[in-house]
């Protein structure tokens, strides 16, 4: 059998998609090891969820340093020391560099909440309402240095009801969401997955589109 997939964490908030990654991976479901969460936030709950789970948690605060690129080279140098396979941005609410992200080109996916192409950034839930858009979602994606923009793995979609608000919306999104990032891990940690600039790789085949999630919490056609 191989090694469990060693996986750095970089969040900026409170940390329920480590937290779900974190429960896969006690009930047997994802053969990965959290080897560190990073965060720009010292008070951001997913270091604290980290530290209670006895996992290395370390916070690098832009504050500490003069310019975006020497921010970046100090936390992409602490995730270097714990020699991930993986690093899952999940939550992490700041732009990195390309110089950063040379380093890792590869190994980095994202969670964003959003029917990415549409909406990157912020406020992606106000924004699908706004639209009127009858379907809201979630996507997982290759991280290159364009912002929410990488190639794309995974998608979860939910139906938006006409009694819905931001808020409404965002809790109806975030188990999926859960579920999106445990079954997007997943690939990566059977290795079924090759990440590139422009497109993804999965069992030697480029993918065609995005994969949906299921009700059943599996990744059509995955
Ligand atoms: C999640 O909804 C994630 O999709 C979003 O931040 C939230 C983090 O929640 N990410 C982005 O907006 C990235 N552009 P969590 O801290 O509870 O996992």
């Amino acid at each position: 059998m191989s090694p469990p997939c060693h996986i750095a964490i970089l969040a900026s908030g409170r940390g329920s998609n480590l937290q779900a990654l974190m429960d896969a991976i006690a009930a047997g479901a994802l053969a990965a090891r959290i080897v560190g969460v990073f965060s720009d936030k010292p008070a951001a709950g997913a270091l604290a969820l980290a530290r209670e789970a006895g996992l290395p948690a370390v916070a690098v605060s832009p504050r500490d340093h003069p310019d975006r690129d020497s921010h970046d080279a100090a936390l992409f140098s602490e995730i270097a020391a714990v020699q991930p396979d993986l690093i899952v941005f999940a939550g992490y609410m700041r732009i990195v560099g390309a110089a950063a992200l040379s380093r890792f080109e590869g190994r980095m996916i994202n969670i964003h909440p959003s029917l990415l192409p549409r909406y990157p950034g912020l406020h992606t839930h106000a924004r699908a309402l706004a639209a009127g858009d009858a379907e809201h979602g979630a996507s997982v994606h290759a991280v290159t240095a364009e912002l929410d923009a990488g190639p794309l793995l995974a998608q979860a979609r939910i139906p938006v009801q006409p009694d819905d608000d931001a808020s409404s919306l965002a809790r109806r999104l975030l188990p999926r969401e859960h579920a999106l990032l445990v079954a997007s891990v997943g690939l990566f940690a059977q290795r079924r997955l090759r990440l590139h600039p422009d497109h993804i790789m999965l069992d030697g085949r480029r993918l065609p589109a995005p994969l949906q999630l299921g009700a059943d919490n599996r990744l059509d056609g995955a």
